[in-house]
C-alpha cells in the first residue's frame, strides 16, 4: 500500500496539469494511465495527445503545406513540378509528434516528483485506489478520465471503415469519397485534412443550422467558405441506414422529407463524446452520476469526500484547455487555495482554413437575453498583413455593451483566429470595454490590427475601413 496526498486518474490535459499544480503546491501525488504507445510504452497527454488536439493539428499543418504547394504557391511566383504526396511520411511526422509529447509529460512527472503509474485505475474505497497489483491511498482522489467518441446507434467504429477520431488520424491511404456524419469541430478539422489531401468529401449534419454554437454571422461566413473548398456540407439530415460492405453506404433523409444515398470509402463518425467511467467502480464506492458524467458543485466536488472530478468526464465544454484550469484549480483548492474559473472566457477554436475561434457570447445569445449592445467588424480583405499573406478570407467581430461598452463576446473568422483570440480572452478576463482595445497601439502590419479596427468599429472610429 502506498499513500499520497493526491492521486490523479487520467493523465490527459486535466490530470497532468492538475498532478503538476499539486505537486508544486508541495503535496505528495501520483498519477495513473493506462494509454500505451505502439511501443507498449505509456501514453501519456490524454485524448488531446494520443488522438485529438496535436495529432490532428499536426496533419492539418502537413495537408495545408500540400495544398498551398499544390494550388496557391504559383500565385507567389513560385513554381512547384513533381509534387508528390507521402502519406506515409506525414503519418510518420504526426507520430514523432504524438511519441514527443508523450515523453514530455513523463519528464515533466519526473521534474515535479509525480509518481506515476502504468494502468488503469479503479476505486476499492473513495479514497483507495487499485491499479495493477498496488493499492494507492490517497487525501484527496482526482478523476481525469476524459472522454469516448460517441458512436451512430448499431454502428460500432471498426476503425477500418468507420472511423472514429482515432482511425480518422491514421488513414494509410487517402480515400477517394469520405463520408463524415457530425459538422462539429472533429468533423470540419478532418473533412478539411483528408479533402486537401484529394478525398471528396461529404459531411451529414442533423442540425438545420450549421455551426450551431457559434456566431450565426460567423457560421454563415464559413459556409461559404468551405463551399468554395469544394466540401459538401448537408445539413437537416436524418441517418436512416450504415451499411458496410467493401464501401459505406447511408441512407438518410433530408429536410423536405426526401431519402438520399451517399456511398464513400471510409466514414467518420463524430457525433459528440461521451464521458468515459469505464472500469472506474464508480457506482460500488457510490460515486453519483448524471447522464453518464461524473457529477459535481462548481468547484469540480463529487459527492464523496475528498473525490474530485475534471475535464470531459464532468459538465461542460470538452475542451483541454478548460480541462486543465479546472485541474490547476482543483489542485489549488486542496492546497486550501481560492481559485477561481471562469467559465465565460474560455476560449473556442476550430482550426479549419480560414480558422474560426469565439469568446463569450454570440450575437443571437446577447439578443435574446435582451441586453443591450453594439457590434463592430473588421474584414481581413482591408488588412495589410492579411494581403500580404494572401489569406483575406473573414473578419474580426466585436459584440459590446451599448451603455458600458464593456467586451460582450469577440468572433473571430480567418489567419490565425486561434492565436488572434487571445487578446479578446485577456481583455474580457479584465472586463476590458471595446474602447479599450481601440486605444492600444497594436503592431503594423499585423493581422492583430484586424482586432484593433473592430474594436473601433464598435464606436464606428474604424481607420482603415
Ligand atoms: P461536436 O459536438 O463538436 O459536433 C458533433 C456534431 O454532430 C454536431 O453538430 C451535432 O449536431 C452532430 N450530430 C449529432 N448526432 C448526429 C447524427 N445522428 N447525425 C448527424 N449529425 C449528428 O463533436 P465532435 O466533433 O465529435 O467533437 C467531440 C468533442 O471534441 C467536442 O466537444 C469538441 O469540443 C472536442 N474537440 C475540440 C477541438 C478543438 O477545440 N479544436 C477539436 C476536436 C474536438
Amino acid at each position: 500500500m502506498k499513500s499520497f496526498d493526491v492521486v490523479v486518474i487520467g493523465g490527459g490535459p486535466g490530470g497532468y496539469i492538475a498532478a503538476i499544480r499539486a505537486a508544486q503546491l508541495g503535496l505528495s501525488v501520483a498519477c495513473v494511465d493506462e494509454a500505451k504507445g505502439a511501443d507498449g510504452k505509456p501514453a501519456l497527454g490524454g485524448t488531446c495527445t494520443n488522438v485529438g488536439c496535436i495529432p490532428s493539428k499536426a496533419l492539418l499543418q502537413s495537408s495545408e503545406h500540400y495544398e498551398h504547394a499544390g494550388h496557391h504557391f504559383a500565385d507567389h511566383g513560385i513554381q512547384v513540378k513533381g509534387l508528390a504526396l507521402d502519406l506515409a511520411q506525414m503519418l510518420k511526422r504526426k507520430d514523432k509528434i504524438i511519441k514527443g509529447s508523450n515523453d514530455g509529460v513523463l519528464y515533466l512527472f519526473k521534474k515535479n516528483k509525480v509518481a506515476f503509474f502504468h494502468g488503469r485505475a479503479s476505486f476499492s474505497k473513495p479514497l483507495e485506489i487499485k491499479v495493477n497489483d498496488e493499492t494507492l491511498t490517497a487525501k484527496h482522489v482526482i478523476i481525469a478520465t476524459g472522454s469516448n467518441p460517441r458512436s451512430l446507434p448499431g454502428v460500432e467504429f471498426d476503425e477500418k471503415l468507420i472511423l472514429s477520431n482515432d482511425g480518422a488520424l491514421a488513414i494509410a491511404e487517402v480515400p477517394k469519397r469520405l463520408g463524415v456524419i457530425g459538422a462539429g469541430v472533429i468533423g470540419l478539422e478532418m473533412g478539411s485534412v483528408w479533402r486537401r489531401l484529394g478525398s471528396d468529401v461529404t459531411i451529414l449534419e442533423a442540425l438545420p443550422a450549421f455551426l450551431g454554437a457559434a456566431d450565426e454571422q460567423i457560421a454563415k461566413e464559413a459556409a461559404k467558405a468551405f463551399a468554395k473548398q469544394g466540401l459538401k456540407i448537408e445539413l437537416g439530415v436524418k441517418i436512416a441506414k450504415v451499411e458496410k460492405n467493401k464501401t459505406v453506404i447511408i441512407q438518410y433523409s433530408v429536410s423536405d422529407g426526401s431519402s438520399k444515398i451517399l456511398e464513400c470509402d471510409r466514414l467518420i463518425v463524430s457525433i459528440g463524446r461521451t464521458a468515459n467511467t469505464t472500469g472506474l467502480n464508480a457506482e460500488t464506492v457510490g460515486l453519483k452520476l448524471e447522464r453518464g458524467f461524473v457529477a459535481v458543485d462548481g468547484d469540480c466536488r463529487t459527492n464523496l469526500p475528498g473525490v474530485w472530478a475534471i475535464g470531459d468526464v464532468v459538465r461542460g465544454p470538452m475542451l483541454a484547455h478548460k480541462a486543465e484550469e479546472e485541474g490547476v484549480a482543483v489542485a489549488e483548492r486542496i492546497a486550501g487555495q481560492k481559485p477561481h474559473v471562469n467559465f465565460n472566457t474560455i476560449p473556442w477554436v476550430i482550426y479549419t482554413t480560414p480558422e474560426i475561434a469565439w469568446v463569450g457570447k454570440t450575437e443571437q445569445q446577447v439578443k435574446s437575453g435582451g441586453v443591450e449592445y453594439r457590434v463592430g467588424s473588421f474584414p481581413f480583405s482591408a488588412n495589410a498583413r492579411a494581403r500580404a499573406l494572401g489569406d483575406t478570407t473573414g473578419m474580426v467581430k466585436f459584440i459590446a455593451h451599448a451603455k458600458t461598452d464593456e467586451i460582450l463576446g469577440v468572433h473571430i473568422i480567418g489567419p490565425m483566429a486561434s492565436e488572434l483570440i487571445a487578446e479578446a480572452v485577456v481583455a474580457m478576463e479584465f472586463r476590458g470595454s471595446a474602447e479599450d482595445i481601440g486605444m492600444i497601439c497594436h503592431a503594423h502590419p499585423s493581422l492583430s490590427e484586424a482586432m484593433k479596427e473592430a474594436a473601433l468599429a464598435v464606436d464606428r472610429r474604424s481607420l482603415n475601413i
